[in-house]
């Protein structure tokens, strides 16, 4: 049979992960969230004070030998087969992963993995390059977007439920200032593909996203 690949791009807090997951459990798919790879080479890098020394970044992400393996939705990340899965994703990692993901040859190591990870097919892969430079053939291209402000709030609502303080203010900064590095950086920018679909889900629970995008999907494969 046919192996399928449908990628998921759009700005941070779009509810990419929560529909990439949603929708690869419906599917029977792999999910792969191209997140966790650049925010565990982030947190690696933090770990070992080198987050501003761009050659140890580009030395930790050719030696990190990243795996994923998806447990009831989550991504579990592994280096060199230590878990890191639950230092990814902090205020902290937030604050520094944008300017990591903008280093050619650090992207160069995550897409040589992603494309790996991509050949075995049935995949529902998210990011913000996954329609564009991992998958330009993919089966199905989606652009997910949502208003500064839901993301910000949704986001909000994730840390306090993990009792982070933070407020949200800081959260809407946040988004926003990765957005910019994201949308304009020279390697890889965030775009929509000219052969994407645009879904705007502003309002919207995960579940009528999941049942909108789910139907949208069918049609096509
Ligand atoms: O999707 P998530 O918010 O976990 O991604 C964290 C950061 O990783 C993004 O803000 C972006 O800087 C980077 N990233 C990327 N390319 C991808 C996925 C994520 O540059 N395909």
């Amino acid at each position: 049979s046919k192996k399928i690949i449908i990628a998921i791009d759009g700005p941070a807090g779009s509810g990419k992960s929560t529909a990439a997951k949603n929708l690869a459990k419906k599917l029977g798919f792999t999910y792969l969230d191209t997140g966790a790879m650049y925010r565990a080479i982030t947190f690696l890098a933090l770990r070992s004070g080198v987050s501003d020394n761009r050659d140890k970044i580009i030395e930790i992400a050719r030696n990190s030998n990243l795996t994923l393996k998806t447990d009831n939705g989550l991504t579990r990340v592994f280096s060199n087969d230590e878990e890191l899965t639950d230092f990814i994703r902090t205020p902290e990692v937030n604050s520094k992963v944008s300017e990591v993901s903008v280093i050619p040859e650090v992207r160069t190591e995550m897409v040589k993995i992603q494309k790996r990870i991509g050949e075995k097919g049935n995949v529902v892969a998210e990011g913000r390059d996954v329609t564009t430079v991992v998958y330009p053939n993919a089966d199905i291209k989606i652009f997910l977007t949502a208003t500064i402000d839901e993301r910000a709030k949704r986001r909000f609502k994730e840390f306090q439920a993990q009792n982070q303080s933070i407020t949200l203010e800081e959260v809407k900064a946040n988004l926003e200032k990765r957005d910019k590095i994201d949308s304009s950086r020279e390697v890889s920018p965030l775009r929509q593909a000219p052969d994407a679909f645009v879904f705007d889900n502003t309002g919207l629970t995960p579940e009528e996203d999941l049942e909108f995008l789910y139907n949208k999907i069918i049609e096509v494969i």
